[in-house]
């Protein structure tokens, strides 16, 4: 597989790993093919012209190396934007920030423009925080577990 080398260093050095104590919204995706799961955590206040934006942000993936780029450079791209600004990143965006994604794993790039979105849609909806992590997602294709879960 061949990764640019933007893609290498996000996968040996990822940016903003881990969840945000002080979390207000999380957003968890998963991919039901390969089973690879992403929590992430946004920490929203205002700034100085009373806009909503994202003051701080953190991801947590079990996946593979494109996902986990692509959690590291999402939030690199949307810390300290507006929420209305950071709903609006795409995955294309995600890739292209990453130097593009070998063909076969533009796919990965799903989840961390989902997941982003889906904190900021559970931040608007009051979605309380969660910080439990439970395996709720089925892997079609899981050879090393069959596809069971891991409760
Ligand atoms: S193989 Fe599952 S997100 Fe990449």
């Amino acid at each position: 597989m061949q990764y640019s080398d933007k893609v290498i260093e996000h996968f040996q050095k990822p940016h903003n790993m881990g969840e945000i104590k002080d979390a207000n919204a999380i957003g968890k995706v998963g991919n039901p093919v390969c089973g690879d799961l992403m929590w992430i955590y946004i920490k929203v206040d205002k700034n100085e012209k009373e806009q909503e934006i994202i003051k701080d942000i953190g991801f947590k993936t079990f996946g593979c190396v494109a996902a986990i780029a692509t959690s590291s450079m999402v939030t690199d791209l949307a810390k300290g934007k507006t929420l209305e600004e950071a709903s609006k990143l795409t995955r294309k965006e995600v890739s292209k920030a990453l130097g593009n994604l070998p063909p076969v794993k533009e796919h990965c790039s799903n989840l961390a423009a989902e997941g982003l979105h889906k904190a900021i849609e559970n931040y608007k909806d009051n979605v309380p925080v969660d910080f439990k992590v439970k395996q709720d997602i089925k892997c079609k294709n899981a050879e090393c577990c069959g596809g069971k879960t891991n409760d």
